[in-house]
């Protein structure tokens, strides 16, 4: 591979705190996949940036990490640099709130709360970090991040951090400029979300009743990705592959939970070619009973063949 070359390892080796061959299945939520060829943890933005400009001059892949859920991490691990974002800083202004990339949606939920801030309840529900949220403009019981966000600041690598609107970041359901878009690549620095002043207290109520309630419809306690598929228009991921009789179906360690139909579950040594497995079986049987093509909202990463 031609990104191979001893400058660009000396480099890659020189870089501060940075790991080779790190294993990355206990960094997601999965529990699944194979080790990162280089791995850093990091919270500066500005280091980031220079880390990812310096990929992008020497041509090193690169993959930007946060709470590492929805991610299918392959077997034979990542290529090139892996970087976690663990910048978890944040601040409440009035009824607005900067959160850092690496915070996690449910910590921002409890905080919001805490600041009396009504509107973010539904982010108790979201698994991930601010950073991988605003990826996938992710979202719970029927609410998503770009009802309340603001704005974002980042940067693609070779460019000056900015600020992107909403209009830059192109949000739809579960996607983004970032995910499937112009800003492929870049790194979230912060996102600004905006709420509305009210009782902390019943907040939390509310978060604890929905909480409960996604307890008893979804398989929390175990190790998945969050949901496999995007639902499609109109109807549910989970009703159709229910429909298909496709519950409990297994690939080695991986199962169809029993409980939601558009979960996976790792039971113990899943392998991300279990999942891929059972993922591409359960899109197969949808279509041949109901002609519907669905599509996964997990991600796969690294090395296929
Ligand atoms: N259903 C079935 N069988 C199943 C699962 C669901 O018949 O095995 C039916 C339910 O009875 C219900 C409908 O399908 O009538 C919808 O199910 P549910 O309310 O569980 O929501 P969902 O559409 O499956 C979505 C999000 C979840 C989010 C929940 C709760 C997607 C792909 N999923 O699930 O998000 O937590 O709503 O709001 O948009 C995620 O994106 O990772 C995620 C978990």
């Amino acid at each position: 591979m031609s990104w191979r070359k001893g400058s660009n390892l000396t480099w890659l080796r020189g870089l501060a705190g940075v790991r080779q061959g790190e294993a990355l299945a206990t960094r997601t939520s999965f529990g699944i996949g194979g080790p990162a060829e280089y791995f850093v943890e990091m919270a500066n933005p500005q280091a980031i940036q220079v880390v990812l400009d310096g990929c992008r001059l020497r041509g090193i892949p690169y993959l930007l990490l946060g709470a590492g859920t929805n991610l299918l991490i392959a077997d034979t691990g990542i290529e090139g640099l892996v970087v976690r974002v663990v910048n978890r800083d944040h601040e409440v202004a009035g009824t607005r709130i900067r959160a850092g990339a690496g915070l996690k949606m449910m910590r921002l939920a409890r905080i919001a709360a805490d600041a009396n801030l009504r509107g973010f309840e539904f982010a108790i529900g979201v698994p991930g970090s601010v950073g991988g949220a605003v990826y996938q403009n992710a979202g719970c019981w029927g609410k998503e991040l770009s009802q309340v966000l603001v704005e974002v600041r980042g940067f693609q690598p070779g460019a000056d951090a900015r600020t992107w609107s909403l209009n830059d970041l192109q949000l739809g359901y579960r996607t983004s400029a970032l995910r499937d878009g112009p800003l492929h690549g870049s790194l979230v620095i912060d996102a600004t979300i905006q709420l509305e002043r009210g009782d902390g207290e019943e907040a939390k109520r509310l978060m604890t009743k929905l909480s409960n309630e996604r307890n008893e419809t979804q398989p929390i306690k175990t190790k998945n990705c969050g949901s496999v598929f995007k639902n499609p228009p109109g109807d549910s991921a989970g009703r159709l592959i229910q429909a298909a009789g496709l519950k409990g179906a297994r690939q080695g360690a991986a199962v169809i939970s029993a409980l939601h139909g558009n979960f996976i579950i790792n039971q113990g040594g899943a392998t991300a070619a279990d999942v891929a497995g059972l993922i591409e079986h359960a899109r197969a049987e949808v279509i041949r009973r109901f002609g519907v093509e669905l599509e996964p909202e997990v991600e796969l990463v690294g090395k296929w063949k």
